[in-house]
């Protein structure tokens, strides 16, 4: 049994999901680490102690949570989760008049039911352990924008589904939390872009006509933006705190994007709020 018991992060092969998994393992936990590759399994292991098990698992198929649930409840033997951090995440981005359906779907199943499933999964062991759960949603998961909808979405259903959790698991003493970090180092920012790419060259000729100005300019906002972005381990820091302190937070909010300056934002009138995120975006 590790020092400090067992956690469990879903897509731990890069960016905040491999730092967490890094850190929590120097921390002494014993660490099981989602991966899809096991290329990405073999890397994060040569870089963690021996107690780190990288676990085979993409979130969007149920087979696979039950096989990582078995596998780790029976590596656990009666020790059960001390944390479940539900990290796995993809943006897909694009004008929603537009945007392909298969799209949007592919992000609710990944940013919103594959977090149920896997929690739905470790739940019993969780319980056992009297463990916490860290879901990690983003700004995104606060305030919507242009072209962000689908990603936006996802992350707000994310938000309601850590309320209801947190209340429904009171019973138990199982803490809830979510960290909501700003734009933040890792390949999630390069790969959205690219995936942008691909989407603009499928566009009807219309879609670029109507949009394509507006949608380019949001790009070079992104792009100014996510030059501020800080290193994981702040949200690995984060992370940490809400699987340890005596009394964890509700709500972490991390990163480049003050939280202040998202809470003030949150409050303003509508027109005023979206007046304030075109002009930012320079759309206006
Ligand atoms: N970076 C930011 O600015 C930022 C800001 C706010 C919130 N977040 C959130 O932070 C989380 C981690 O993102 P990141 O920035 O660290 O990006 P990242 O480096 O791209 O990591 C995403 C991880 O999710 C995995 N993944 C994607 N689809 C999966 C699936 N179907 N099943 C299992 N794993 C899957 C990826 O695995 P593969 O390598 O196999 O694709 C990868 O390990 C996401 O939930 C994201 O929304 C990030």
């Amino acid at each position: 049994m590790a020092e400090k018991g067992s956690v469990f992060i879903t897509g731990a092969s890069t960016g905040i999901g491999e730092t967490c998994a890094l850190h929590l393992d120097k921390l002494g936990f014993r660490v099981f680490a989602g991966i899809r590759k096991a290329v990405d399994g073999a890397a994060l292991r040569s870089r963690a102690s021996e107690r780190l098990v990288p676990v085979r698992l993409d979130i969007s198929d149920e087979a696979e949570i039950s096989q990582a649930a078995r596998d780790i409840v029976e590596t656990l033997g009666s020790e059960g989760l001390a944390g479940l951090i539900n990290n796995a995440g993809i943006v897909v981005g694009g004008m929603l008049e537009f945007i392909p359906l298969d799209s949007l779907r592919m992000q609710l199943e990944i940013n919103v039911v594959g977090q149920i499933a896997v929690t739905q999964a470790f739940l019993p062991s969780l319980r056992k352990a009297r463990g916490r759960i860290v879901n990690i949603s983003s700004v995104s998961g606060l305030i919507s924008s242009p072209f962000t909808g689908a990603y936006s979405a996802s992350k707000f259903a994310l938000e309601a589904l850590t309320d209801s959790l947190r209340m429904e698991l009171q019973p138990w003493n199982i803490h809830v939390s979510l960290v909501e970090p700003g734009f933040v180092q890792t390949p999630i920012i390069s790969k959205s872009f690219a995936a942008a790419q691909e989407m603009r060259a499928e566009l009807p000729a219309e879609a670029v006509q109507l949009y394509g100005p507006a949608f380019s300019a949001v790009e070079d906002a992104t792009r100014r933006e996510s030059a501020k972005a800080v290193p994981p381990d702040v949200v690995a820091k984060a992370v940490e705190h809400a699987l340890t302190a005596r009394r964890p937070r509700t709500r972490y909010m991390v990163g480049a994007n003050s939280g202040f300056q998202i809470s003030l934002a949150r409050l303003l009138p509508d027109r005023w709020r979206d007046s304030l995120i075109t002009r930012r975006l320079g759309l206006k």
